[in-house]
């Protein structure tokens, strides 16, 4: 799974460098599948239950599963979730990252991103075998909460292997003691969602892409992550 996670990284990295203003979301679709084939590994998202293409991105108030598109162009200012899922020998990685399009981001979003990105690292903290999915829950929450901004609460991380989702599901709330007990062995796809706006999401006509109700910002942040006897191992850095 190491090696899922560490194609899954190389995959976002590139397409990290290749989010500029005028590039479309089909532009960081190509540059994916390209490094997803050199490095010899699956897509984990095409043809998941009928879904088109190897990443997700979801622009500016689009929570997750944006469908990449030759007609959504980059602005500067937007911000872009890339979502991104490998198989390797049969097993999976699952990670995303939330960037900036250009420099001129304001403020406010700057902050979404950084608060996001901190509540999936507590979460990881918080992750050691006799941890409940709860304490994973509450930390994530916290962390978003006191910054003013939501949890998405329609979408969850989940368990990972060789299968994309696995069960149990991992919600970004909770209250820490409650829910399952992890135990070493167990990986897991921890992936906050966070609304500049209110919690609410809605799915698209297209049937994949959810956004915020309120067309306020949305970020995403994913690892997967081993659980092992000294606390948290990230498979996807
Ligand atoms: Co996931």
């Amino acid at each position: 799974m190491r090696r899922a996670g560490s194609v899954v990284r190389q995959v976002l990295n590139v397409v990290r460098d290749a989010v500029r203003p005028g590039a479309t979301t089909l532009d960081l679709e190509t540059a994916a599948e390209q490094k997803l084939a050199e490095l010899g590994a699956k897509p984990a998202f095409k043809g998941y239950h009928g879904y088109p293409c190897v990443l997700c991105t979801s622009v500016n108030h689009e929570v997750v599963h944006g469908i990449p598109s030759k007609t959504r162009v980059l602005r500067e200012g937007d911000i872009v979730s890339i979502d991104c899922g490998a198989i390797v020998d049969g097993f999976y990685g699952d990670a995303a990252i939330t960037v900036p399009v250009g420099n001129r981001i304001d403020g406010k979003t700057q902050k979404l991103l950084e608060a996001t990105e901190s509540s999936l690292a507590a979460a990881i903290q918080a992750v050691r075998p006799g941890a409940t999915l709860g304490d994973i829950g509450a930390a994530v929450q916290e962390v978003v909460e006191a910054q003013g901004f939501s949890v998405v609460r329609d979408f969850v991380g989940h368990g990972i292997g060789t299968r994309m989702h696995e069960d149990p599901q991992v919600p970004n709330y909770g209250e820490r003691g409650r829910g399952m007990k992890l135990r070493e062995g167990m990986v897991l796809a921890i992936e906050p969602m966070v609304n500049a706006g209110t919690a609410a999401v809605e799915v698209l006509k297209d049937g994949w892409t959810a956004v915020t109700c309120d067309g306020s910002m949305s970020a995403h942040f994913e690892h997967t992550v081993a659980v092992t006897a000294d606390g948290a191992m990230i498979l996807t850095l």
